[in-house]
């Protein structure tokens, strides 16, 4: 069992915190309860949570599984929900779930009555790793990602490693990439024993929870509002977010972390490029990426819908392209430009390393 604090809230690791969690709804001693969770973390994570909570009364919204019902109509549906269910802002929302979940339970929470405390119970471990902790809350809008959003904090998070049992693997593996690219930005010694790792069974989750979350909670406090430090934690995202959208509508769409995983590998061998990070942590990387994410070509001829994805990346000034890098393990800098040679350089790399073993 572990308490991190952000900020003004904490962020509870571990499978004995339940008794933390019946006390804080205890303490807040809410006029309602509203519990949101998506198809699948109704069936999976649910009845866990009401066995747990030991309250009788409390009502609970379902939305549709997936990325795609992060929108507007979601919102639009839970705030219908919650005008029926007569909800004031003395009422507790618990977003039981992934990023789609927390992202937009906590929206819905924050502009419902002008406002009413959320608690964040992660289900993924992208969620509980990542999305769950920082404030930042958003859904997609226009068919641009996290674009209508706020900045806000719940009540506190709540990480039960347990929920992590029924996850499906892909959605495992994806969410491991954000642990990746937490070790190499901001724990060497993390980073060294993960860099051997060739599955994901057998680990032991609370601790590596715990390692990881550290990182974001340290960025996250010296810069809640990305003016600065807190873009190290787009490290990968550049060319991982353009991956992930070039590949949305293809025959086999990338997960965010899969796309994050090839990002790492392509932005480490910027980095050796760039602010001389040592060529054999850029083979590491791609080795570690190599044993546990299956191969994708990406093939020269989405260069040029991948330069003008990273183009339009948010972090960009001036029409350069700008990365988060890393000079070593725990030495991250930003607002680093690229130009398109370097870019495809690196995805040669990605292309000609990920194969190497096979070839
Ligand atoms: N707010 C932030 O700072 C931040 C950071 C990173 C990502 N995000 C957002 O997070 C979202 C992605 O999160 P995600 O990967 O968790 O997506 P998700 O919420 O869609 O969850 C992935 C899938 O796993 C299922 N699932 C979740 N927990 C489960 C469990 N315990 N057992 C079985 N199935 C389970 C979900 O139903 C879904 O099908 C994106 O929308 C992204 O923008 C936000
Ligand atoms: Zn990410």
């Amino acid at each position: 069992m572990h308490t991190l604090r952000l900020n003004d809230y904490p962020i509870h690791i571990g499978s004995g915190q339940w008794p933390q969690l019946r006390a804080l709804v205890e303490a807040l001693d809410p006029s309602r309860l509203l519990v949101l969770c998506d198809a699948h973390t109704r069936i999976y994570c649910l009845p866990r949570l009401q066995e747990e909570l030991e309250v009788p009364e409390h009502q609970v919204v379902t939305i549709p599984a997936g990325e795609r019902h992060k929108t507007l109509d979601s919102c639009r549906y839970i705030w219908e929900r919650m005008m029926q269910l007569k909800l004031d802002r003395r009422a507790l929302m618990l977003n039981l779930g992934g990023g789609v979940v927390g992202d937009m339970g906590g929206l819905c929470a924050c502009l419902f009555k002008r406002g009413l405390p959320f608690v964040q119970l992660p289900t993924s471990l992208l969620a509980q790793v990542d999305a769950s902790v920082g404030g930042k809350l958003a859904i997609d809008f226009a068919s641009v990602k996290n674009s209508i959003g706020l900045f806000a904090n719940p009540e506190a998070v709540f990480i039960f490693p347990g929920f992590l049992a029924t996850l499906p693997e892909r959605e495992l593996r994806s969410g491991f990439a954000e642990v990746i690219k937490h070790a190499l930005l901001g724990d060497p010694g993390h980073w060294a024993e993960l860099k051997g790792l060739n599955s994901l069974s057998g680990l032991d989750w609370p601790a590596l929870l715990v390692r990881s979350l550290r990182v974001k909670q340290r960025i996250v406090e010296e810069d809640p509002r990305e003016a600065g430090p807190r873009k190290l934690l787009n490290f990968g995202h550049t060319v991982g977010h353009a991956l992930e959208s070039a590949f949305l509508l293809s025959e086999s769409p990338l997960t965010h972390g899969e796309a994050v995983a090839i990002g790492l590998v392509c932005e480490c061998y910027l980095s050796h490029l760039k602010v001389g990070l040592s060529l054999e942590v850029v083979q590491e990387v791609a080795g570690l990426v190599r044993s546990l994410y299956p191969h994708r070509n990406i093939s020269n001829h989405l260069l040029p819908q991948l330069l003008e994805l990273m183009q339009n990346d948010k972090k960009n000034e001036g029409g350069e392209i700008r990365f988060s890098l890393l000079q070593a393990p725990g030495q991250g800098r930003y607002d680093l430009p690229c130009d398109r040679d370097e870019i495809a350089d690196s995805l040669g790399f990605y292309n000609s390393h990920s194969l190497s073993l096979f070839s």
